[in-house]
């Protein structure tokens, strides 16, 4: 037997991919936002969706800036992953709340990178759209790059386990590679 879901719990039916960390600057101000919606649109060139709610202070900043940064944590740092899904940038500097480091990108970008996590996606914004209460930020990936001995052709999830959130307070991670002939 299937029971109704709510509209507004309708989307939590739909898994969103790992959660990512996505970190934002404009002129003397930098912030980190966690999102569960985030989707790659385009291999060619390669382009990734953001969606973030209009009243958050990464909105803001992503659409002055016109750039941002994904970054991937790994469960190891999922304390942290819900404080910066908690608390809003406006009045906390979350780089010092949750000491995660910021790096220098590669590319002509002033977002930080966290040097932290395994992986990191440097991205100019190329398109916004607007969707009810949130704003798709589409941004091409100009540099990327991600712990060696973790990632080959695909996140070696044996080693690695990345967050994945269920809505609300629950959460699972990867568990064990499954490889398909
Ligand atoms: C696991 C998790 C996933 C989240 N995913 C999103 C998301 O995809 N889009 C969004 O707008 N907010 C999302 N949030 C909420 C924001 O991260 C949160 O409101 C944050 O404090 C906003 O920060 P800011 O105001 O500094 O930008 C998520 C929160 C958590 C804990």
């Amino acid at each position: 037997m299937k029971v109704e879901i709510s509209q507004e719990r309708a989307t939590r039916l739909l898994s969103s991919g790992n959660v990512i960390l996505a970190t934002s600057a404009y002129k003397d101000r930098s912030n980190i936002i966690t999102l569960a919606w985030k989707t790659p649109l385009s291999h060619k060139p390669p382009l990734v969706g953001i969606s973030i709610a209009k009243s958050h202070f990464s909105c803001e900043l992503v659409e002055k800036s016109e750039e941002f940064v994904i970054n991937i944590p790994d469960v190891n740092l999922l304390e942290k992953v819900v404080f910066c899904g908690k608390v809003s940038g406006r009045d906390t500097d979350k780089f010092k709340e949750t000491e995660l480091t910021p790096i220098k990108a590669h590319r002509l970008i002033n977002a930080p990178l966290i040097s932290e996590c395994m992986g990191n996606l440097e991205c100019y914004l190329r398109d916004i759209r607007e969707f009810g209460d949130h704003k798709l930020f589409v941004g091409e990936i100009i540099y990327a790059q991600a712990e060696e001995n973790l990632f080959d052709q695909a996140w070696d999830v044996d080693k690695i386990r990345l967050i994945y959130h269920l809505g609300g307070i629950f959460f699972t991670s990867s568990d064990k590679m499954i490889k398909v002939k």
